[in-house]
Formats: structure tokens, C-alpha cells, sequence
């Protein structure tokens, strides 16, 4: 079982630390169907342990606390709520504007065209910043969900807090401000920590742009995120406004009946019979339904 459970994890982190879209999303296809495979194994393994603890139960010296659990997938969806309370603004809380910015100006290809130096320095100065705040105790307390699901974080955000915090299994859907990618070919992406500045170029001598997937761009990792949510036991969603589609849209690919929790202290939606929203702030919030997720 531990064998199975250490090869898994692996698999997870091969997942999320393959660069591209194509490969993140062979992985998760070769991962789902290895699961396949490994899930009779896993809850035969299972029942036996627990015939063998219900035996020890008989002869007095275990007892049981545990029942049958297969691995449940829980998906969280974040937006940028969950970064709040580390000190990272959100834009709708500031009436739609970005650390001041009209997301158009710095969040759109015409914005980039218009004016490239105004878009590097305000993703550098978003750059900087991410180097001196932490993960919160929202962050932290969904790794401790990994010791009992498979848990996939589909994240709005362009920080790096979920995988500081301990995460493994973390898809960015909007991009990521630690890096970079080539104008001439998005394929190739970099790793950056620094600021970028009109000269620096790629491999090709094509200049470099933030790794951010601007408004009015292709989602390139929705099609896996669609696929992660259509396999959710449980659905969590925590700190977004819902107005930022496609990513809002993923709520409706869930399956009828799994129960959804919504973390917001402004929610955007209104509670159902398999939806409950919790109005608060994510640190609470989220530890809520950790420790009733736990047992
Ligand atoms: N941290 C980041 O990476 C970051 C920050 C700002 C904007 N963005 C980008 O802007 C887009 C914004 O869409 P969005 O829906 O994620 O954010 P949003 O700014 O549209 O909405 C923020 C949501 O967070 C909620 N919120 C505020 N404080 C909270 C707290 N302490 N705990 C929980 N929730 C709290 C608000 O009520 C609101 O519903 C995203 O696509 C993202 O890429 C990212």
C-alpha cells in the first residue's frame, strides 16, 4: 500500500512540474489511467486491512476507528481571495482596477502593444512583491488535505503561495508570474525571478514577455481543468469574484451530486441543496471545512 502511495505521489509531482500544457496534460492522462488500473489493487488492499483490524478488534487489542475511505479526488478552485491575507490585493475589492491599473492597460494583448515598458514594470513590481509575502494559513491547511484525498488545485492566481505552501498538485489556469515566455514561440517558457526589460530576448532573439495569460487570450490549461473538475468527489472554491470566465464557468462541469463549498466573504453565488457557502475569509473559512473534510 505505502508502495502505491509513494508511486502516486510521484506521478503527481511528475504531473505538475512537466512545463508545458501538452505535457501536463499527457501526464494526468497516463496518471488517470494507471489510477484505473491501481484503484481495485488499492481497495482490496484496503478491505483487507480492515478485515485484519476488525479480527485485532475481536481479540481486544485494536480498535477500529477507520472506515473504508478510497481515494476521494477533492478540487479546489482558488482565486484571488485565498491571497489576500498574505497581502496580495485583489482587483474587484478596488473597483475592478489592478494595484490601480484598468486591466486592459496591463492585462491585455492591445495593453502590451500600446505599451510594452508600462506592462513589464507593473508585472515586475508584481514580481517583487510575491518576493516578500508567505503563504497563509488558507494555503497551508489544503496541503494537510493531501494526507487523505488526491487533491488538484486549479488556481486563478499568478502567485506561487499554493506550491510554497506544500501543494503538489497545482495548475495554473491565468499563468505564472515567475516566468516568462517567448513572443515567437509560446511553447517555450522560462523560469523568472528577476525583472524583465525590453531587450531580453529568447533562444529565437524574440523578446520575452510575461507568462500571463492577458484578457481576450486562449486558456491553454482549461481543457485539463475541465477534465480535473468533471472527476471531483468534492468541490471547493475559495476567494473568487466568479467574473472571470472561462474559469467561472468550471463549476458547471461538475457532477450533480458532489458537494460544493464556496469561501467567500462577498460570495458571488447563492447557496443550493449540494452547494454551501461560507461568508467569511479564506483562513477561516477554509479551516472549517478542512478539519470537517478530515474528520
Ligand atoms: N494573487 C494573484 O495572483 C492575483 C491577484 C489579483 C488579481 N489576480 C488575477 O485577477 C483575476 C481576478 O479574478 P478572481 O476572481 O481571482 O479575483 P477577484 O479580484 O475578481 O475577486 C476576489 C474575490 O476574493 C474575495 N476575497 C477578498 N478577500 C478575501 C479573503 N480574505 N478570503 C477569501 N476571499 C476573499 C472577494 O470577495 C472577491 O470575491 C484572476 O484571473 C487573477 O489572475 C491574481
Amino acid at each position: 500500500m505505502s508502495i502505491l502511495v509513494v508511486f502516486w505521489n510521484r506521478m503527481k509531482k511528475n504531473c505538475t512540474s512537466a512545463s508545458s500544457a501538452g505535457l501536463s496534460r499527457i501526464a494526468f492522462l497516463i496518471q488517470n489511467s494507471i489510477l484505473d488500473t491501481l484503484l481495485p489493487l488499492v481497495e482490496a488492499l484496503e478491505l483487507t486491512n480492515f478485515k485484519l483490524k476488525i479480527s485485532n478488534a475481536q481479540r481486544g487489542y485494536n480498535k477500529i476507528t477507520n472506515h473504508i475511505n478510497p481515494m476521494q479526488n477533492i478540487v479546489v478552485l482558488t482565486g484571488a481571495g485565498i491571497s489576500a491575507e498574505s497581502g496580495i490585493n485583489t482587483f474587484r475589492d478596488a473597483n475592478g482596477l489592478w494595484e490601480g491599473h484598468d486591466v486592459m492597460e496591463v492585462a491585455s494583448p492591445q495593453g502590451w502593444r500600446n505599451n510594452p515598458e508600462l506592462v513589464l514594470d507593473f508585472y515586475n513590481k508584481r514580481r517583487s512583491q510575491l518576493h516578500t509575502v508567505t503563504p497563509n494559513k488558507a494555503h497551508l491547511d489544503l496541503v494537510a488535505l493531501e494526507d487523505k484525498f488526491n487533491v488538484s488545485i486549479i488556481t486563478q492566481n499568478v502567485d506561487d503561495l499554493h506550491e510554497r505552501a506544500g501543494s503538489n498538485n497545482v495548475i495554473h489556469l491565468h499563468g505564472e508570474l515567475l516566468k516568462v515566455r517567448s513572443q515567437f514561440d509560446e511553447q517555450l517558457v522560462l523560469d523568472w525571478k528577476h525583472d524583465l526589460i525590453l531587450g531580453d530576448h529568447c533562444e529565437h532573439n524574440s523578446q520575452l514577455r510575461p507568462h500571463i495569460v492577458w484578457f481576450g487570450e486562449a486558456v491553454p490549461m482549461m481543457d485539463l481543468a475541465i477534465e480535473i473538475t468533471e472527476q471531483a468527489d468534492i468541490l471547493m472554491i475559495i476567494g473568487t469574484s466568479m467574473q472571470v470566465y472561462p474559469a467561472a464557468g468550471l463549476l458547471q462541469y461538475a457532477r450533480h451530486q458532489t458537494p460544493v463549498y464556496f469561501i467567500d466573504p462577498n460570495p458571488a453565488i447563492s447557496p443550493t441543496e449540494h452547494l454551501s457557502i461560507l461568508s467569511e475569509k479564506a483562513t477561516t473559512g477554509v479551516a472549517k471545512v478542512v478539519e470537517e473534510l478530515l474528520g
